[in-house]
């Protein structure tokens, strides 16, 4: 552990300029900085980033710790819960350039494609059997189940996707480097974000009545 920082602290200081590459989120330039709920709602991430942190001297262990993941999260009517862990919800992490989220899978569910455009993501399979896999920028797929104990990395952006292949639940752990890494659903954006028809009839193929099913399938305002 020491050595790896070492290593990579002698990386940056030899080649001040990769660690500017190497960065997600801003470097923090201070301990920490919770957002001091006088100054308005962190109810958006989008808030965050101009509130003013609150004293550090007012700061206690608790705004450090989220109990919010000991139970599975809400499932939606696919069998997926998933709980993302951002300083909406949990403050303490602001500027620390890190999120959480933890997703359970009823048998058979799936996580259908996304993407994080601001994140690389790690997920751990705390249980169960859970395909998984992404798709490169030369539409490469690299998926295979995942069990048990064993992680897999998802690179920024690109395309990924999870299946509890198993005959349980499935619960998995996912961090991400960003405090923001944003999640884009394939289906969703494609189908019910409402790019013209005559444009996905030409791009997939399909007549206007299969891109009228799309739509209706992954409306927004009955999706959930
Ligand atoms: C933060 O709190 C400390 C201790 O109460 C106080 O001395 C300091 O002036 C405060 N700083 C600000 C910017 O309010
Ligand atoms: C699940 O739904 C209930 C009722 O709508 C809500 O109070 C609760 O906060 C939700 N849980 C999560 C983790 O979103």
């Amino acid at each position: 552990m020491y050595l790896r920082l070492f290593v990579i602290l002698v990386i940056v200081s030899l080649h001040g300029h990769i660690s500017i590459i190497m960065a997600s989120d801003p470097d923090p330039i201070q301990d920490f900085c919770i957002p001091n709920p006088k100054f308005g709602s962190i109810k958006t991430l989008a808030h965050l980033s101009i509130l003013p942190c609150k004293n550090s001297s007012e700061a206690t262990t608790d705004d450090f710790i989220f109990s919010g993941l000991k139970s599975s999260g809400n499932f939606t009517k696919t069998g997926l819960a998933t709980i993302p862990v951002n300083p909406t919800v949990f403050p303490g992490l602001n500027t620390l350039g890190m999120s959480f989220v933890r997703a359970d899978l009823k048998v058979g569910a799936i996580n259908p494609p996304h993407f994080h455009p601001r994140a690389t993501e790690i997920t751990y399979v705390v249980e169960g059997s859970v395909y998984s896999g992404f798709v490169d920028s030369s539409n490469r797929v690299f998926a295979r189940v995942i069990e048990q104990g064993e992680v897999m990395v998802f690179p920024r952006g690109l395309m990924h996707f999870q299946m509890n292949v198993g005959k349980k639940p499935a619960t998995v752990l996912g961090s991400f480097n960003s405090q923001n890494p944003g999640s884009q659903k394939i289906p969703s954006a494609i189908f019910g974000s409402g790019i013209n028809v005559e444009l996905l009839e030409k791009a997939f193929g399909m007549s206007s009545k299969q891109i009228g099913t799309m739509k209706r399938r992954f409306n927004p305002k009955t999706l959930k």
